[in-house]
């Protein structure tokens, strides 16, 4: 595991949204799997501006982690549609790139069937090969996606039941704004599972702020635990890169270590 610490929220983002890159470079037809949230954000920007200087996202394919239960894109059943996540990624990324429409793949929060719908996502998927490179923050109760705190770390693509604090963190970040009252909020998601995401072949999360220190150190460094789902990063078996920036760094023990390993693999080219 490579845990990488950069200065500031930008720093980080311009490291993450580099590994991307040259995935896309790499392998122009390959697989990611796409978070929401306002860490990545900087991540997408930086990767819209690589558009524009000639990055290419014309073969590249999404999976998207999680969609709340009852919101989606269209807009003739609009139930906090503002809201939802599938809007979230077109305005934060997919409307200012070359990506096509129909390899993007989204958990349909307004499904008729929530059971068959993650069956059939869990499949595609499979179908194209697997996701090559997970993105993933991480969520102020440990979660990754919209695992919460309980769920197992075998689990998939499932409907899961939302945590007060991940209400009170996402009221915040999104719903407060648009004037909707708390209790209006969707209580349920669609979202990919902990065993799910440990299928993606490598791993990139990041993290920012002094208020995901405290989380971060047990994902990172305790024990694995269903109380911390993202805490199975601990059991992934490819390439996994951690970006962070100092203030979420500040409560890991072995950050010193982190930054020594760092120095030397780059000094070795490796
Ligand atoms: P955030 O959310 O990036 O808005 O902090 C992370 C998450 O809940 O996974």
């Amino acid at each position: 595991m490579d845990i990488i610490i950069r200065d500031n929220y930008e720093e980080m983002s311009t490291y993450a949204a580099e590994i991307i890159a040259g995935y896309i470079k790499y392998k122009p037809d390959c697989v990611l799997g796409l978070a929401t949230g306002g860490t990545p954000i900087g991540t997408y920007k930086e990767l819209i501006r690589m558009h524009h200087e000639g990055l290419d996202f014309s073969q590249v394919i999404t999976f998207n982690l999680d969609e709340y239960l009852g919101v989606g894109m269209e807009l003739e059943r609009p139930y906090h549609s503002d809201q939802s996540y599938a809007r979230f990624m077109h305005e934060e990324l997919f409307k200012h790139i070359n990506i096509k429409k129909e390899n993007i793949h989204l958990p349909d929060g307004q499904t008729e069937d929530p059971k068959k719908f993650c069956i059939w996502y869990e499949a595609e998927i499979k179908r194209v090969g697997g996701i090559d490179l997970q993105i993933l923050g991480l969520g102020g109760d440990g979660h990754w996606g919209f695992n919460e705190p309980g769920s197992s770390l075998g689990s998939r693509t499932r409907v899961q039941a939302l945590t007060e604090q991940t209400l009170d963190d996402n009221y915040e970040a999104f719903y407060k704004n648009a004037n909707i009252e708390r209790s209006k909020m969707p209580h349920f998601a669609i979202t990919m599972g902990i065993g799910t995401i440990l299928e993606a072949k490598n791993i990139l999360m990041v993290v920012n702020g002094s208020k995901k220190a405290n989380i971060l150190a047990k994902c990172l460094e305790g024990p694995i635990t269903s109380q911390v789902t993202s805490s199975a990063i601990q059991l992934h078996s490819g390439e996994i890169t951690v970006v962070i920036d100092e203030a979420a760094a500040s409560k890991l023990t072995h950050s010193g270590r982190y930054k020594h390993i760092e120095k030397l693999k780059h000094q070795f080219g490796l």
